[in-house]
């Protein structure tokens, strides 16, 4: 649909921006709390609240902590947390066995935060990058990352998830099948309600950066990811990983980073119209967060502006390191 505008003075758009009220009511997109969910590292320890120096105001919390953290959550209006292993480099191995370990410490948060708040949606992260003593998302044979046996293991580590109590899996890994696999494997162990929040689009990204820090992932990966993510050229390569996870079982879908992606956002949430969420990852959050502690930016504006970008570009939510900032803004308006 092309917008008419009649020919000036009859139009003159600065009518609906004249005053706050009538911009209020003209605006498209809002960013509400409901659209956030919260992305949280875990590590071991009692009482623990470890800054991640790439990213300030981010923690590595122990379990008891995040709880706090879902607690918190939950008290905001936030629906979803997000949890990210902080593993201790003795657990990981060339088989990545820790990750299906059901006492593994991703597993065990799962279960103290829905034990705490069941309330709270419990997402996970499927991708074998913790528990890999090379970093990588996948099993590494003879330098290649290998598909078939990758997926096995992802889906040993969906099961173990689901076990624990997760709501909702989010496979990052970016290996071909495992979506229908996992699908699979949930419905034949009578987990059917638990949802794939699939990392459909997944860029090889440098945005990356803070986040492999803060996981303990930096110093292992050998190599880059750039034979399972994806290339920033694309386009259209994203629309057929979404159709094919769509087909596999996926019951929402992601693009990430966001920033750089938002043509991707629109695309994926016009051309398929299912539950569309983008990641402002690690480096985006640490960019802005940078730029407002040099008093370049003003750090809550930016905030605020680059997330309602998302829902601008179709996003049904956004996972954002900003997800408590954010609401305590919106519930403060
Ligand atoms: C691991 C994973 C990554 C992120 C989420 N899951 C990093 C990677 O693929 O190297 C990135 C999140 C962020 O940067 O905030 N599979």
């Amino acid at each position: 649909m092309r917008p008419t505008v009649a020919p000036f003075p009859t139009a003159r758009l600065r009518r609906t921006r004249k005053s706050a009220a009538i911009r209020g009511l003209v605006r498209e997109n809002a960013l509400g709390v409901q659209d956030l969910i919260w992305p949280i590292f875990v590590r071991e320890g009692d009482g623990v609240e470890e800054p991640v120096p790439s990213m300030p105001g981010v923690n590595r919390l122990s379990i008891d902590r995040a709880v706090a953290a879902a607690q918190e959550a939950t008290g905001l209006g936030i629906p979803a947390i997000c949890i990210f292993p902080y593993t201790d480099p003795s657990l990981k191995t060339e088989l990545c066995e820790e990750a299906w370990n059901p006492d593994n410490l991703s597993n065990r948060a799962i279960r103290a935060i829905k034990a705490a708040v069941p309330e709270i949606a419990v997402m996970t992260d499927i991708a074998l990058d913790p528990y890999n003593a090379n970093g990588h998302d996948g099993i590494v044979r003879d330098g290649e990352i290998v598909n078939d046996e990758t997926v096995e293991a992802l889906v040993r580590m969906a099961l173990a998830q689901a076990e624990a109590g997760a709501d909702i899996l989010g496979p990052s890994d970016m290996m071909d099948g495992r979506i229908g696999a996992m699908r699979d494997a949930l419905e034949a162990a009578g987990h059917r309600n638990v949802c794939i929040l699939s990392y459909a689009a997944k860029y090889a990204s440098c945005f990356y950066g803070p986040f492999r820090d803060a996981v303990g992932a930096s110093g292992a990966l050998i190599g880059d990811k750039n034979t399972y993510q994806m290339d920033p050229g694309n386009s259209d390569e994203a629309l057929r990983l979404i159709q094919r996870d769509l087909n596999e079982g996926a019951d929402m879908v992601m693009i990430k980073p966001g920033m750089p992606y938002l043509d991707i956002c629109r695309r994926v949430k016009d051309s398929f119209g299912v539950p569309t969420y983008a990641y402002q990852v690690s480096g985006e959050y640490a960019m802005l967060q940078a730029a407002a502690r040099n008093g370049w930016l003003d750090g809550e504006k930016a905030m605020m502006e680059s997330l309602l970008g998302f829902k601008r570009a179709g996003c049904d939510g956004i996972l954002t390191y900003f997800a408590p900032a954010v609401a305590r803004f919106l519930n403060a308006v």
